[in-house]
């Protein structure tokens, strides 16, 4: 007969696969942004928009899992942009942006503007160009629940981590900027992490973008296992155990030129609101007063 405590570690994996299912099909964050404007339904807009999002992953070429187009003419123009994670397999990069496109246009229906991050990949959308601009917000932070015990060498190394990545994912070319590693300071316990900006950046924005975004974590994640920040433009996690496929090669960089257009002045908004999470138990989504979002975890593999 299975004692109390058998049932209630088997309870436990099966809930925690449950959650593991859920956690993937589930967006990290999605946000709608109210301030840009509004679209009538059955207008032009709406049709360059769907038509656009239909078009993003039906071209079979595999850029490296960074797509940007734009379809329309004048007020009706859709700009939309979407990226993978760099170590995400294309099928599985495709299969996330179409998912992103059905999310975005279920849960923001009526606005020009909109943006959602998953775990494998990122899709926004706009009327305005956004291509080549480096944007830090909206911007959403992620944190693991449990603490580190060594705080301030964990905070040494971690910073030095993040700032080998910084360099190598921005050198990474037009194509990919994308860098993931683990320290392996001696005495010290491992970290993993991964780094990455739209490639449309140039490396000096790169290294902007990721400075601007690591200088959350005193914020964020001062003192936890894992962390994440999540901006438009760029992002980056670590946790002391290994979360991305390692295996995947960084390509070389390739003579195709950036898509540099003359930068505007960066979006500096740190939006929204918060929603109800469907995830109590596992993640739990709260609002705070200064407008950025806060997700819990209390595991790191649903993190
Ligand atoms: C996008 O739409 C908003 C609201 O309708 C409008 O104010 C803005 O000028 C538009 N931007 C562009 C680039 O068309
Ligand atoms: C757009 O629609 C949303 C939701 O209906 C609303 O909250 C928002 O105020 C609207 N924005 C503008 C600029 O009209
Ligand atoms: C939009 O088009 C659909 C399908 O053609 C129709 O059912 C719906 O009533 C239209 N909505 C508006 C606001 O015109
Ligand atoms: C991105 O879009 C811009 C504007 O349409 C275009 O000039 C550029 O070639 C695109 N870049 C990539 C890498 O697709
Ligand atoms: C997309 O959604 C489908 C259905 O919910 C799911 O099976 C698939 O794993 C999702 N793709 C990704 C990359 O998460
Ligand atoms: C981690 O540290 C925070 C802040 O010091 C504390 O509130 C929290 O309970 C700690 N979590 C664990 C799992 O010990
Ligand atoms: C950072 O890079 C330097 C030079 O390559 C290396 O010596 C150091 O071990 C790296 N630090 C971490 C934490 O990865
Ligand atoms: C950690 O990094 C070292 C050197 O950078 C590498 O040899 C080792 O395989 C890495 N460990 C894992 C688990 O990736
Ligand atoms: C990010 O950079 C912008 C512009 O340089 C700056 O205004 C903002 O304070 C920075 N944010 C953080 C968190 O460093």
């Amino acid at each position: 007969m299975a004692s109390p405590k058998l049932l209630f570690i088997l309870c436990s994996i099966v809930i925690y696969l449950f959650s593991l299912t859920i956690a993937q099909n589930e967006p990290l964050s999605n946000i709608c942004l109210n301030d840009k404007g509004n679209f009538t339904a059955n207008s032009t807009y709406q049709a360059n928009l769907n038509y656009l999002l239909s078009s993003l992953t039906s071209n079979n070429e595999i850029d490296y899992g960074f797509y940007n187009a734009s379809y329309g003419r004048n007020t009706d123009k859709v700009n939309a942009m979407a990226l993978c994670r760099g170590d995400v397999k294309p099928d599985t990069c495709r299969s996330c942006i179409q998912n992103s496109s059905l999310q975005l246009t279920t849960s923001c229906p009526t606005q020009k503007e909109a943006v959602v991050w998953f775990d494998d990949c990122m899709l926004r959308y706009s009327n305005r160009s956004f291509f080549g601009n480096m944007e830090f917000g909206p911007y959403v932070w992620m944190y693991n629940l449990n603490n580190v015990s060594e705080v301030g060498q964990f905070r040494e190394v971690l910073g030095e981590l993040l700032n080998n990545l910084t360099k190598k994912a921005a050198s990474g070319g037009p194509l990919r900027k994308f860098a993931t590693g683990n320290s392996t300071t001696q005495g010290s316990p491992s970290i993993y992490a991964l780094m990455q900006c739209t490639p449309d950046l140039s490396e000096q924005e790169c290294v902007e973008c990721l400075n601007n975004v690591t200088s959350l974590i005193p914020q964020c994640c001062d003192g936890r296992q894992g962390g994440r920040v999540i901006a438009p433009s760029c992002n980056f996690r670590y946790e002391k155990d290994i979360f991305y496929d390692s295996t995947v090669a960084t390509p070389s960089p390739s003579s195709s030129p950036a898509s540099q257009s003359t930068a505007s002045s960066p979006t500096k908004s740190a939006t929204q609101r918060g929603r109800e999470s469907s995830l109590s138990q596992t993640v739990v989504h709260i609002a705070v007063p200064l407008l950025i979002l806060q997700y819990l975890s209390s595991t790191s593999a649903l993190f």
